[in-house]
């Protein structure tokens, strides 16, 4: 097993994903933590991972000394490396923010960077970097900005590396976590979502629901419909599928479900955000007014559990470790409230989209649903910044409607396109006439994972056939803009 010791970097949990992904189990813990369970835990290796904190910092997170005598190899990535760099002695310095791509040039490679070329691209996201070597360190690379890129102490198998290896875009990436594997005398054995492993998942929701009955709230998405799946599976006719119109749903979502209670509460949901217009109290109120509708279904029914289709992700940007920030309560995990009377069964919780859209597609479930397009638990309230009234939802549908016509064809290459209501009115001319009308935002993403994405290139023919029909058929619009802004630094949702 490897151990990540985690400082609460963005894409941390990435780490994790990637050494799975060579079929290595990966804990990730707390640095306060780590020493003592370390020992007990006797990794083969120790990932520390990057974060937002500065290492001269008071309150920076940071490890017992004693870790680097455990003769456990050790990779520290970004904070990881400037941690190692200031607790064996060397000099950190506060540099220039670097955020993207860099090329990593190699003078002297070591075991960690073995078979990746002299020069190569990786993916940075930092503030300090190192300046001068700890005892026994050497340099085994830079980049045009900084001269200590990559690090070693082999005698000690002690590596650090100022680049991310676990993001896509560093070119050889994986190869390198893959030679850390190696160091730490692991073979690998690529994991693979079949059957069988499918089984497993199975196996343990039926443990864990056992006898009892559950109910699962269908979004349309595809995460809760292959988590329904799955629970169907383990425990058949004691699953009750429900789908509950919050009247923040687009135009058609509802007549689109097929076999499931429908439940309207889009009175109940518009009455609580009434007045409200901060995004993360928005959040929370829609996750509220979720359990108390599954809680008086449930109550009915008799279940005890609740099926929740949440995914990796939602967890991280939801606060998933102790030094990470969280970036918006998705409305599946932060959001819920702490007391419910409902156990959660969350049996993707651990999965990536992908993966996600895999286990649907070996389930049996049609492409219609496994390659569908997310949609957010907390729906257009989201897509709408500032408080959410009828009016601003039944615009936002209708521009949306439009704008999925027009881009049916390009579906499988967008991971979303959708439309955001900004509350922005502007001045138009209608006729002869001013017009002060309402701004509608277009966002069309490309992503593998709903990690990092990059605005769509649409074609400015596209475009204009989006924005002409818009403005000419929803007369409150008279304004269409383009996002064109990547993750990060932008979510893709604007709420
Ligand atoms: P962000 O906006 O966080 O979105 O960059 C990443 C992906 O997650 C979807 N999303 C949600 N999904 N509950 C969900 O089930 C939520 O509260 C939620 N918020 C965002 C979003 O549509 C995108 O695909």
């Amino acid at each position: 097993m490897i151990i990540l010791v985690d400082f609460g970097g963005q894409t941390a949990h990435l780490i994790s994903r990637r050494i799975r992904e060579l079929g290595i189990e990966c804990t990730a813990l707390d640095p306060e933590e780590s020493l003592q369970k370390i020992k007990e835990l006797k990794p083969k290796g120790i990932i520390f991972s990057g974060g937002p904190a500065s290492v001269y910092e008071k309150s920076s997170p940071t490890v017992d000394k004693k870790t680097f005598d455990l003769q456990v190899p050790i990779l520290g990535i970004c904070y990881g490396e400037q941690l190692i760099t200031y607790l064996l002695g060397g000099k950190v310095k506060p540099g220039k923010k670097e955020y993207g791509p860099a090329t990593l040039i190699i003078n002297k490679s070591s075991k960690l960077l073995k078979g990746i070329p002299e020069n190569s691209k990786v993916w940075m996201s930092h503030g300090d970097e190192v300046e001068g070597l700890p005892k026994g360190f050497v340099n085994n690379g830079k980049t045009q900005t900084i001269p200590h890129a990559a690090i070693s102490n082999e005698k000690k198998k002690i590596y650090a590396i100022q680049f991310h290896p676990e993001v896509i875009h560093t070119e050889f990436g994986m190869e390198i976590l893959e030679n850390f594997i190696k160091i730490c005398g692991l073979k690998i054995k690529k994991r693979i979502i079949n059957r069988e492993f499918i089984e497993n998942i199975i196996q343990d929701i039926k443990d864990s629901i056992g006898g009892d009955k559950a109910i699962c709230a269908l979004s349309g998405g595809v995460d809760s419909a292959v988590a329904a799946a799955l629970v169907r599976e383990a425990i058949g006719e004691n699953l009750q599928s429900i789908y509950i119109d919050s009247g923040l749903m687009r135009d058609g979502d509802a007549v689109n479900m097929r076999n499931v209670k429908i439940i309207d509460a889009g009175n109940q949901f518009l009455k609580a955000l009434k007045g409200v217009s901060d995004p993360e109290e928005k959040r929370k109120i829609i996750g509220k007014a979720f359990i108390e509708v599954f809680e008086t279904v449930a109550k009915k029914s008799g279940a005890k559990f609740l099926v929740q289709g949440t995914i990796y992700p939602d967890v991280i940007e939801s606060a998933g470790s102790k030094h990470s920030q969280v970036i918006k309560s998705h409305h599946n995990v932060g959001g819920l409230p702490k007391e419910m009377s409902l156990t959660l069964v969350e049996p993707l919780r651990n999965f990536y989209k992908d993966e996600v859209r895999q286990i649907g597609k070996i389930l049996g479930l049609p492409e219609s649903i496994t390659q569908r397009q997310p949609f957010p638990g907390p729906g257009l309230a989201v897509r709408i910044i500032g408080e959410v009234t009828e009016r601003k939802l039944e615009i936002l549908r209708k521009a949306d409607k439009i704008l999925q016509e027009e881009l049916r064809d390009y579906q499988d290459s967008l991971w979303q396109a959708f439309t955001v209501f900004t509350s922005i009115k502007t001045t138009g001319i209608r006729g002869d006439n001013r017009a002060y009308g309402e701004t509608i935002a277009i966002r069309a993403i490309e992503a593998k994972d709903a990690m990092s994405a990059n605005f769509a290139k649409l074609s400015y023919t596209i475009l204009d056939k989006i924005s002409t029909r818009i403005v000419n058929e929803v007369p409150q619009v008279n304004r269409v803009v383009y996002d064109i802004t990547n993750k990060p630094p932008a979510t893709m949702e604007w709420e």
